[in-house]
């Protein structure tokens, strides 16, 4: 009985494997990161399929941003099966890939009169990955402005501070995800840093 449990595990392994070998170096649907040999990660070719978290509309901790001009939102993303672990663990599993997606805030067109809708295409993608054996302290962050791969944004670089400084879990900004926050609250994996500035 056991035997076949392990067999249908490793059936089950096989066709993951297969689906990741179908997008040919791109990050896979299954969730996994894809680096190139000198260490870059490959864009997540699917990650407009993965699991919604929230969307932030010109949110910033810089009382200037405003000044800018322009409108952003930003719409988060959870690959699939890293969602699920965090629902039954309250953390976020090794090899966790989360996307924000920068998209231009409109307010004219068609036949809407009052607030903002997302406009046009991407602006940049922002990429959180969970990956303990390659980044100092277990994450590490990557931009995309283009299909190409993208190269490790260094340990000294603000996004870090201020992950660390701030988010709710793993740092990760979990009190801005709705369905999140309540599985960080029942499993009691609220960060220190956090809990200091609810
Ligand atoms: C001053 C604080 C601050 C800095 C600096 C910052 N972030 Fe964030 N980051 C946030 C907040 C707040 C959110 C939640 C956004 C939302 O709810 O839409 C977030 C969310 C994210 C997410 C979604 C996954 C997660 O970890 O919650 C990614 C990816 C991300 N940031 C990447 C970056 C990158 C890359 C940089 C540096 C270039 C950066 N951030 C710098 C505050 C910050």
């Amino acid at each position: 009985m056991e035997k076949a449990m392990h067999l249908m595990r490793l059936a089950e392994l096989l066709v993951v494997c297969a689906a990741c070998a179908g997008v040919a170096g791109r990050a896979c649907a299954q969730g996994a990161p894809v680096y190139t040999p000198d260490g870059r990660l490959e864009r997540p070719a699917q990650y407009r399929d993965w699991i919604f978290l929230s969307s932030g509309l010109d949110m910033s901790y810089n009382p200037a941003a405003m000044a800018m001009g322009h409108s952003m939102f930003d719409n988060v993303f959870a690959e699939a099966g890293a969602y699920r672990a965090f629902l039954q663990t309250g953390h976020w599993p090794d090899k966790t890939i989360l996307v924000t997606e920068m998209r231009e805030a409109a307010d004219k067109a068609s036949i809407n009169r009052h607030g903002h809708f997302q406009a046009g295409s991407v602006m940049a993608l922002e990429v959180h990955v969970r990956d303990t054996a390659r980044f100092a302290g277990g994450w590490g962050f990557f931009g995309f402005e283009s299909d190409a791969p993208a190269t490790l944004i260094p340990a000294s670089a603000d996004c870090y501070a201020c992950h660390r400084a701030h988010a709710a879990v793993d740092t990760t900004f979990v009190q801005f995800y709705p369905t999140l926050l309540p599985v960080a609250e029942r499993f009691k994996t609220l960060s220190d840093a956090y809990l200091r500035e609810r």
